[in-house]
């Protein structure tokens, strides 16, 4: 059976002191009132060792929004795969819509974070989604199996494990505009067609497909109802707790 799992992607928001006091808040509320999925919260690399001593593992999940796609040594500014698991973090996230526009990673780069992700024992979440151009074209299905060949299809059967896949349409992410319930579970449907073709009907079975893009809490519970969503990967609605509760909650309806 695979995870329904609920990530919160803070982005570059939050100061340290900021972050401290959000984790803390989720951290009570959740222990007050168990999730019945995953909950993972990813946060930017200068919270991640202190939230790890704050949080409890096993109700939250902590994941960085990034690592570098070299092992370690003269690459300043950078931050290692081997780094982000020495902070207590499990997870990574990876090939997001924002990272691949503005900082120009390009498949191969993303190819070369995963394999070093993986290798450092973290998990990746791995985004990928089409922009309204692309949409307007009809092209969405070619774009998003060209990313995962790109970048996640090199990878054993084994090592696929450790990916959950997380479809955000571009033009759906901080635009308060989010695909339909319908073209939502399409696109996810797909795309565990594209994987059942690469690694077997089993493991596309097992892999959790999240959506991501201006979901709340108000249209969490349509989307996870479809077959082939199997929760949400969320940026603005992970800022405030009792937001981020409610999509988490849309699991128990
Ligand atoms: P929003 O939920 O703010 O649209 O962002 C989605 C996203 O990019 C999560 O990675």
């Amino acid at each position: 059976m695979r995870k329904k799992i609920v990530a919160g992607n803070w982005k570059m928001n939050k100061t340290l002191q900021e972050g401290i006091a959000l984790a803390e808040e989720l951290n009570q509320v959740l222990a007050a009132d168990k999730p019945n999925c995953d909950v993972v919260i990813g946060t930017p690399f200068i919270h991640l060792a202190k939230i790890s001593d704050i949080i409890d593992h096993k109700v939250i999940g902590l994941s960085a929004e990034n690592c570098a796609d070299k092992e370690s040594g003269a690459y300043t500014g950078e931050v290692s795969a081997a780094m982000v698991k020495s902070t207590g973090a499990e997870y990574v996230i990876l090939g997001h819509s924002e990272r691949r526009e503005y900082y120009h990673e390009t498949y191969e780069i993303l190819k070369e974070k995963v394999l070093l992700a993986l290798a450092n024992g973290l998990k990746v979440i791995f985004c990928i989604g089409e922009s309204l151009d692309e949409r307007e074209k009809g092209i969405q299905n070619q774009i998003v199996k060209a990313e995962l060949e790109g970048s996640v299809f090199n990878l054993s059967a084994d090592e696929f494990k450790n990916i959950t896949i997380a479809y955000e349409p571009i033009w759906a992410i901080g635009t308060g505009k989010t695909a339909t319930a319908d073209q939502a579970e399409e696109i996810h449907a797909y795309i565990r067609s594209v994987i059942a073709d690469k690694y077997g009907k089993q493991i596309a079975e097992d892999t959790s497909i999240l959506y991501g893009g201006s979901c709340k809490p108000s249209n969490a519970g349509e989307l996870f109802a479809k077959p082939d969503i199997d929760g949400g990967l969320i940026g603005g609605a992970s800022l405030k707790v009792a937001d981020f509760k409610g999509i988490i909650d849309a699991w128990k309806k």
